[in-house]
């Protein structure tokens, strides 16, 4: 069994689509056959939800795994999607953020953790919440790459200016091996003037880290979750679906899978 690709999908601004990225691109890159796993890192579990894991099947979460009553093997679930599986998370997630502060090494609890499990797969993706708390930083200390969503609006530039410098924290400390992978526009809306100047501003601070892939807002991608299918399932041909897959492809292509 060789190494996955752990990808951090990550941004400490809420609701500009981390979750709707990890759930659909995870899809995407699992339809290419890529065996795919899901850690939903966030306490909200909206991946989980949102992949129909009900609430009472989330017994075995990545809570649980981290505080070492369950083993990752028996957390992580398949999906509808075949190849893709998801280590669903709730509220008791919560309690890690507070938890870890006192824990050795305490940013190294996933890599600890599930790194021998997640040796199945060829791609992990880890859906971070909205905070640069320790969950995230344990996202980002196990990464090999970042995928950030950002939203074409005016403080979107001041958010990622910080996060950039979060990541270089983490490369001086404990990751010296992270690196971006890419920012990707999200709810995009080409007919406003200030998502195009926010566009040309972070393509140009990012010269060549800014997928030509741009989501569009498309009400299809809002409505999965509710149907607990990813977008491919729920409308195949809706302008999100395309979108998502087609950054599936940039992504293979950037990481050579
Ligand atoms: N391209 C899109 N078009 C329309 N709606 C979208 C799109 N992407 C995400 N949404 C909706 O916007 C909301 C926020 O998206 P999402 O949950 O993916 O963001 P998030 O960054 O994971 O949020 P949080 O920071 O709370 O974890 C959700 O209701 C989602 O369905
Ligand atoms: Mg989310």
């Amino acid at each position: 069994m060789s190494e996955p690709v752990i990808l951090a999908i990550a941004n400490q601004k809420g609701g500009v689509g981390k979750t709707t990225t990890a759930v659909n691109l995870g899809a995407a890159l699992a339809r290419k056959g890529k065996r795919t796993l899901i850690i939903d890192a966030d306490p909200q579990g909206n991946a989980s939800t949102g992949l129909g894991i009900a609430a009472d099947a989330r017994e075995a979460n990545l809570y649980a795994v981290l505080a070492g009553t369950v083993s990752a093997e028996a957390a992580i679930q398949p999906t509808s999607q075949d190849h893709l599986f998801i280590l669903p998370s709730n509220q008791d997630l919560a309690a890690m953020e507070i938890e870890l502060v006192d824990a050795d090494a305490r940013q190294f609890s996933f890599r600890d953790q599930l790194k021998d499990a997640s040796k199945q797969f060829e791609v992990v993706l880890i859906d971070c919440p909205p905070a640069l708390g320790l969950l995230t930083l344990n996202g980002l200390a196990w990464a090999d790459r970042v995928l950030v969503p950002l939203q074409a609006e005016f403080f979107a530039l001041e958010g990622l200016a910080f996060l950039l410098r979060t990541l270089d924290r983490v490369k001086r400390g404990s990751n010296a091996s992270l690196q971006l992978l890419g920012v990707v526009l999200t709810m995009y809306d080409g007919r406003n003037r200030l998502a195009q100047q926010v566009e040309n501003d972070v393509r140009t601070h990012l010269r060549g880290r800014v997928f030509e892939t741009k989501i569009p807002r498309n009400v299809r991608l809002s409505e999965a979750p509710s149907h607990a299918q990813p977008i491919f399932d729920y409308d195949a041909r809706s302008t999100g679906a395309q979108a998502y897959a087609a950054l599936s492809d940039e992504v293979v292509a950037t990481l050579g899978l």
